[in-house]
């Protein structure tokens, strides 16, 4: 049964609830013939250590002054650093010229030993502004859809391919992603999730190395390395195409039972 909490998410994502006539009644969505069962309420999950990753700013690399620019700088490498040299790090990486716009990195946020990691496109102009990812309002509908299979953000982890935005919110390019890519990577070996999430298409071409669109991939557990991966459309194209989001309700039960090792 769900909840009057998880019952309110549901209908904020636009997911119409319904109840059989025949006795026993139990909440359910209309998503689809393939209606799958409904979420397993209140798993066990790690304890909570919020750690928000999402005040820093591009002030921490050495002061420029536009006559004296400060060059493009290849990435140190990530692989075996710890979270505070990382973040460190990455917020004061040069190695793409990301770095000349933003102006924030917005490196991660969340639990450090979440169970569950999201992975996004990349920031946009408000996580941008606040330095933190999804806080725009994608990041609220991201919300909501972590709500309606009973997490709150801060017992996932969340970090996106890109750690700079993109000038007017244009596509990553191949050489932004792969000068971003380390960081990612090290911050998903040192989560060490059970389960990603990958948000969107950006993330799932990026992740899986695949031109397959997020409606061929979405239903389907994958890997990344050895980590298991589950594909969905991003909160910024539900918002746009309200329609889809019982899709990404069913995306969300099936990563969910992924997580409960329950997915035959
Ligand atoms: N879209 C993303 O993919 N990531 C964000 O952080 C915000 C919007």
């Amino acid at each position: 049964m769900l909840d009057a909490r998880r019952r309110d998410c549901l209908r904020d994502m636009g997911i119409t609830l319904w109840v059989r006539r025949e006795a026993p009644a139990r909440d359910s969505v209309s998503v689809s013939q393939e209606d799958p069962p409904p979420v397993v309420a209140d798993a066990v999950l790690p304890e909570k250590s919020l750690l928000v990753e999402s005040t820093f700013t591009a002030s921490a690399a050495a002061p420029v002054s536009a006559m004296d620019p400060v060059p493009l700088a290849p990435v140190v490498d990530p692989a075996g650093l710890d979270w505070d040299d990382l973040v460190t790090a990455a917020v004061g990486c040069r190695a793409c010229s990301l770095c000349e716009t933003r102006t924030r990195t917005v490196f991660g946020v969340g639990d450090r030993n979440a169970r569950l990691m999201i992975i996004g496109e990349a920031p946009g102009a408000e996580e941008d502004r606040q330095g933190e990812p999804f806080v725009g309002r994608a990041g609220q509908l991201l919300d909501r859809m972590l709500e309606a299979i009973g997490l709150s953000r801060d017992q996932v982890y969340i970090a996106n391919i890109l750690k700079c935005r993109p000038p007017g919110n244009r596509d990553p390019r191949a050489e932004e992603v792969l000068a971003c890519r380390g960081w990612l990577d090290r911050q998903i070996a040192l989560v060490q999730p059970e389960v990603i999430l990958s948000v969107g298409g950006v993330a799932a071409k990026n992740l899986l190395e695949t031109d397959e669109a997020v409606g061929r991939l979405r239903r389907r557990v994958h890997h990344y390395r050895e980590t298991p991966l589950c594909v969905t459309y991003h909160p910024a194209y539900l918002l746009r195409r309200p329609e889809e989001k019982a899709k990404a309700w069913i995306d969300l039960q099936m990563m969910w039972r992924e997580l409960q090792g329950d997915v035959s």
